[in-house]
């Protein structure tokens, strides 16, 4: 039986269909190319729900298909109370995102919600919204997403392997 994940981040944007999915499948090939398949569980939401039980928007699934990564099983799903205790991480994709999501967490408990590229990368950048626009902004959506989840499985793999002594909190990671 495969181990229980020791980690677990949940990937926020705005519908559910564009950046958030394409961030988990992107992620969790990252995650298992620096070995940490299995060890760290990964979902995404969106903070509305306009989408709510629809597949990945085509363009995100059409340029996940060309880097080898299946993102055809997701379904949208709106954000819930219940991911702030089920998460470690909240990782919003644009700013706006971050903004929803300190609103809906408990109060003085949203230390483990930051922007994805700022968490990955150490860079304050919005992972823009590709859904108006035509298919060249999902190439760049794509391209953006993959450094920050290489980064993000790097930064994992040396937390996971030496994780801090008992006492420090963990909540920001
Ligand atoms: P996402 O993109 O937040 O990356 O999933 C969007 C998807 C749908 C809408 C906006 C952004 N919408 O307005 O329906």
């Amino acid at each position: 039986m495969a181990a229980k994940p020791e980690m677990s981040i949940l990937f926020v944007c705005l519908g559910n269909i564009c950046r958030s999915p394409l961030a988990e499948g992107v992620a969790a090939a990252a995650l298992a190319r620096n070995g940490l398949a299995g060890r760290v569980a990964l979902d995404s939401a969106g903070t509305g729900g306009w989408h709510v039980g629809s597949p990945p928007d085509p363009r995100s699934v059409a340029v996940a298909t060309r880097h080898g990564i299946d993102i055809t099983a997701q379904a949208a799903r709106r954000l819930t109370a219940d991911d702030f205790e089920r998460f470690d991480l909240l990782l919003g994709m644009d700013a706006s995102n971050v903004a929803a999501l300190r609103a809906a967490a408990p109060p003085g408990d949203d230390a483990r919600v930051h922007l994805f590229l700022d968490y990955a990368l150490g860079r304050p950048h919005d992972v823009p919204d590709p859904y108006f626009g035509g298919a060249d902004g999902f190439g760049a959506v794509y391209r953006t997403i993959q450094e920050a989840s290489e980064a993000l499985a790097v930064r994992l793999a040396a937390r996971l392997e030496s994780p801090p002594s008992s006492g420090q909190a963990s909540s920001t990671m």
